[in-house]
């Protein structure tokens, strides 16, 4: 079975770098904003898992004592150089890490696109330390009922559809937080959703730009959106007028008693 990755949200593809760039733009100011409401000690061991760019990674390296970047594919990460980084090759589904040793485990647009998402989280909890803090944070499909841009919405759902049927990503999940971290018994449990604004050409539209210019081989291939259809939706993309809402970012955090 396909995985993140191997063909969609390739590596390998030239503007992977940018598409997170970008990424890290829209979404860094929320993530910092949320951990440092959580507080974070200056003696902390962390991990960032998936940590693409690097940016929350190189971020965390800042404040805390010493930072774990992991991913699965660790390019992006190589030019971070702080002496308390770490960056590590890493399958977060299957490869090992030691047990209790980290004060913070956070992961973001990770979970979501990973089949084995529930074992995951129990690996995850298992990593931190008694008193530790889990955070994770996953896009979701927007339930909205109502848009100026019906077209663009259906884009939004091919492109969620091509993720679930080629990957098993599930954007629905996240509208399910904060029960999975209720199941595994942490505490001082915590869950919020933000919707960035897409438009006016703002990182938010390149990064969708970017997402749907990587997929659209494969929306098309599985007849989930026409050609046509498809280019409307990038123009509205680089329209400066253009204003509307794409996909929700939630977060869920609790501490292993
Ligand atoms: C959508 S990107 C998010 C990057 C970063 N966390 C951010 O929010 O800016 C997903 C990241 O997860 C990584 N990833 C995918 N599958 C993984 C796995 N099984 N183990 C570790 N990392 C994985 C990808 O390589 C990619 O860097």
């Amino acid at each position: 079975m396909e995985r993140y990755g191997q063909r969609l949200l390739s590596p390998e593809w030239g503007a992977e770098g940018a598409r997170l760039a970008t990424m890290a733009a829209v979404c860094d100011p929320e993530t910092i904003s949320l951990l440092e409401r959580l507080g974070l000690d200056a003696s902390w061991r962390c991990l960032e898992v998936g940590a693409g760019g690097g940016s929350v990674a190189a971020w965390l390296a800042e404040r805390v004592a010493h930072v774990t970047a992991t991913d699965i594919d660790t390019r992006y990460l190589d030019g971070l150089n702080a002496p308390n980084l770490a960056i590590l090759r890493h399958d977060v589904t299957s490869d090992p890490l030691p047990e209790q040793s980290f004060d913070l485990v956070h992961a973001r647009f990770v979970l979501e696109h990973l089949r084995e998402r529930e074992n995951v989280l129990d690996r995850m909890v298992s990593w931190l330390a008694p008193g530790g803090l889990l955070v994770v944070e996953a896009f979701a499909r927007l339930p909205a009922v109502s848009t100026p841009h019906p077209g663009f919405r259906d884009i939004m759902d091919a492109l969620i559809k091509t993720l679930n049927l080629t990957i098993g990503t599930d954007t629905d999940w996240p509208w399910t937080f904060p029960a999975p971290l209720h199941e595994r018994g942490l505490t001082g449990i915590g869950a919020a959703a933000n919707i960035p604004i897409t438009g006016g050409a703002n990182a938010s539209a390149q990064c969708w730009t970017l997402t749907l210019t990587q997929m659209r081989p494969r929306i098309l291939e599985l007849g989930l959106a026409s050609a046509d259809s498809l280019d409307r939706a990038l123009d509205l993309l680089g329209d400066l007028a253009f204003f509307d809402f794409a996909t929700a970012t939630i977060a869920c955090w609790g501490y292993r008693s």
